[in-house]
């Protein structure tokens, strides 16, 4: 069999003697001191000069990775495939939908404008009607509530929520759905409605302890949610299977991430942490600054998930190995 090494290879440093290697095709990844790291990249040169059998296992994991694919794969005629068989597929109907993009927060760093536009009622009917008519080929629904702040309108997804529930039950579909939030309304209630509708995941932002969080994740006219949006979660892990809460890290916060995790260490059973970067786009552009380069997040994120590891959370992401 002859090989090529694949289009979506990245690799990154970490440190002094470590690098991390990541394909976005197959969304593996994998870290590699300084020897190793010489390998893959002769190997990936010239993937057909006959491997001694020192480096085979090296090539075969590289392979089963995929950072290796056949001489004659179409990776980008896959990636094609792939995109419409998600789309079109009978698989099932993914969709994000945004009642509102309003909300009660003010964050620094968030990259959309706050616009004061609610979806209206021949928006929801037209919606209603298309997933009606895209279910009669679907096995799945997967919603997402997302905004600007999805929970500001929690009778529109009542009432949404209702009639995807029913489409599904007629036409013998399953049905799941998530929420982003910002956590500040997700009551013990709230979270029970949720549960109800079929909503199975939630992600809720928290930035780092009290003093941190409560300058970034703030009410619009500035109040701290900190306490508001630990007390709810205590709640909604009593309702909801999965609840993620997500890190958004930068210069400015990311050393005060372990006193977050004393915070959250009442519930580490029950909830999954996940590091993302602040980017600076679309109305964050101003935030640049406080901003982390791509290498250097990549570096902070490795050290940090090694952390929950080391302290028994759980994480958003297990890919990558050591
Ligand atoms: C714009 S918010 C809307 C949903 C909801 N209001 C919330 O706070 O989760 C969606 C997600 O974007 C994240 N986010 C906002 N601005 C960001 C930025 N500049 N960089 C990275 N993530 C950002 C938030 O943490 C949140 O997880």
């Amino acid at each position: 069999m002859r090989y090529k090494a694949s289009k979506y290879n990245y690799n990154a440093p970490l440190g002094e003697n470590e690098y991390v290697w990541m394909n976005g095709v197959s969304g593996s990844a994998f870290k590699a001191n300084r020897e190793v790291h010489a390998q893959v990249q002769a190997i990936l040169a010239d993937p057909n000069n006959c491997v001694s059998e020192q480096e085979r296992p090296l090539h075969d994991q590289l392979v089963s990775l995929g950072f290796l694919v056949e001489e004659n794969f179409d990776e980008i005629g896959f990636l094609k495939l792939r995109s419409r068989i998600a789309r079109y597929g009978n698989e099932g109907l993914g969709l994000g939908i945004m009642l509102t993009l309003n909300c009660n927060f003010a964050c620094p760093y968030c990259y959309q404008w706050r616009v004061n536009k609610w979806m209206n009622d021949e928006t929801r009917q037209g919606l209603i009607k298309y997933v009606g008519k895209m279910m009669e080929h679907k096995r799945k629904l997967v919603i997402e509530w997302f905004g600007g702040e999805p929970l500001l309108d929690i009778s529109g997804i009542k009432k949404l929520s209702e009639q995807f529930v029913q489409i599904c039950k007629e036409r013998g579909a399953q049905y799941e759905a998530g929420i982003t939030t910002n956590g500040y309304l997700l009551t013990e209630p709230t979270a029970r409605e949720l549960a109800r509708l079929g909503v199975r995941k939630a992600q809720i932002t928290i930035d780092g302890p009290p003093d941190i969080h409560d300058k970034r994740r703030v009410l619009r006219d500035g109040r701290p949610t900190f306490d508001v949006i630990l007390r709810n979660l205590e709640g909604a892990v009593k309702y909801i299977p999965s609840v993620g809460i997500r890190v958004n890290l930068d210069k400015t916060n990311s050393d005060r991430f372990p006193e977050l995790l004393t915070y959250l260490a009442p519930l580490k059973e029950r909830l999954f942490i996940g590091i993302a970067s602040v980017v600076p786009v679309r109305a964050a552009q101003e935030y640049k600054e406080f901003c982390f380069l791509d290498c250097d997040f990549l570096r902070t994120r490795c050290n940090l998930e090694q952390l929950l590891k080391n302290e028994g959370f759980l994480s958003l992401r297990g890919t990558i190995t050591d």
